[in-house]
């Protein structure tokens, strides 16, 4: 066996001169397996946020779940708890999640949270909710749910921040995997970038609304829809005064706003 293993070792004394370098970890759009090796900002987000910290005893609570994408995540957790500002029906979330014994869903009239009992809550999350919200509501929220967290509950929440979404506006290219990808490669990989993707793909762009810079001084007047400048600092602030503790600022998983880590100690 000592002698199969060395053989083992030494089949590879001879190659990768200089050091084998597939992608850098630490850029986004770097990938090992060019085309094949990339994943959802949706996708990386439920495997960092979510998939860790629900099990079959986890008593979950989701702020604004909308059809349930993400609730759907979340049903292998002991109970999910979810508010939304419209109903269950408006939002066709019983007909696309199914209905499930351990799926609660409340049409919020306030911000108190008193559906749910006192240090009863083991992980929050919200994304593409509180965005919604404004930075009073999101406030109003926080403080309403720290006594229903347990000791050691851990939350993620996306807010707005405008000034993360205006630099991701105005650095649009950097964040765009086509031209990443045409710039590293060459020849027929490079046809078929054009050819298969990129074409439909500013085809689309052109026929939906272009992003555009965000008002950083906007007033805080309600809406149907808006977005409500919350900023990931103020937040953060906001969830260490109330007494949590804030693991992570960013998440940096969505480009255009901060997924903010924080826990109840
Ligand atoms: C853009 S949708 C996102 C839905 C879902 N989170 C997703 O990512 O697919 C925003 C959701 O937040 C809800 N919402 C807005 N204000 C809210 C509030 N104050 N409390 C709870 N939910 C709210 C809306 O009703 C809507 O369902």
């Amino acid at each position: 066996m000592a002698a199969k293993l060395a053989t083992e070792l030494e089949s590879f004394r001879s190659i990768w001169k200089g050091g084998f370098f597939g992608a850098d970890p630490l850029e986004p759009l770097d990938s090992l397996y060019g085309l094949w090796g990339y994943t959802s900002m949706q996708h990386a987000i439920y495997l960092a946020c979510i998939k860790p910290y629900i099990n079959s005893k986890t008593s979950a609570v989701e702020i604004g779940p909308g059809r349930g994408a993400w609730t759907r995540a979340m049903v292998g957790a002991g109970e999910v708890t979810c508010l939304d500002a419209l109903s269950a029906e408006h939002n066709g979330f019983w007909q696309y999640v199914g209905r499930r014994e351990n799926l609660r869903y409340f049409k919020v009239e306030d911000f108190s949270c008193s559906m749910l009992a006192d240090d009863s809550v083991d992980y929050l999350f919200s994304f593409d909710a509180l965005c919604h919200v404004s930075f009073d509501g999101i406030s109003a929220y926080m403080a309403s749910l720290f006594p229903k967290f347990r000791s050691g509950a851990h939350g993620f929440i996306m807010v707005a921040d405008y000034a993360k979404y205006n630099s991701f506006v105005e650095n649009l290219p950097r964040f765009d995997v086509t031209r990443t990808l045409l710039a590293k490669n060459s020849g027929q990989l490079k046809q078929r970038l054009v050819d298969v993707y990129l074409l439909p793909l500013q085809t689309r762009a052109r026929n939906r609304a272009p992003w555009r810079p965000l008002n950083l001084s906007e007033d805080d007047v309600a809406r149907p829809g808006r977005w409500y400048n919350a900023g990931g600092t103020r937040t953060c602030e906001l969830l260490e005064k109330l007494g949590y503790e804030v693991l992570d600022p960013d998440m940096e998983l969505d480009y255009r706003s901060p997924v903010i880590h924080f826990r109840k100690r």
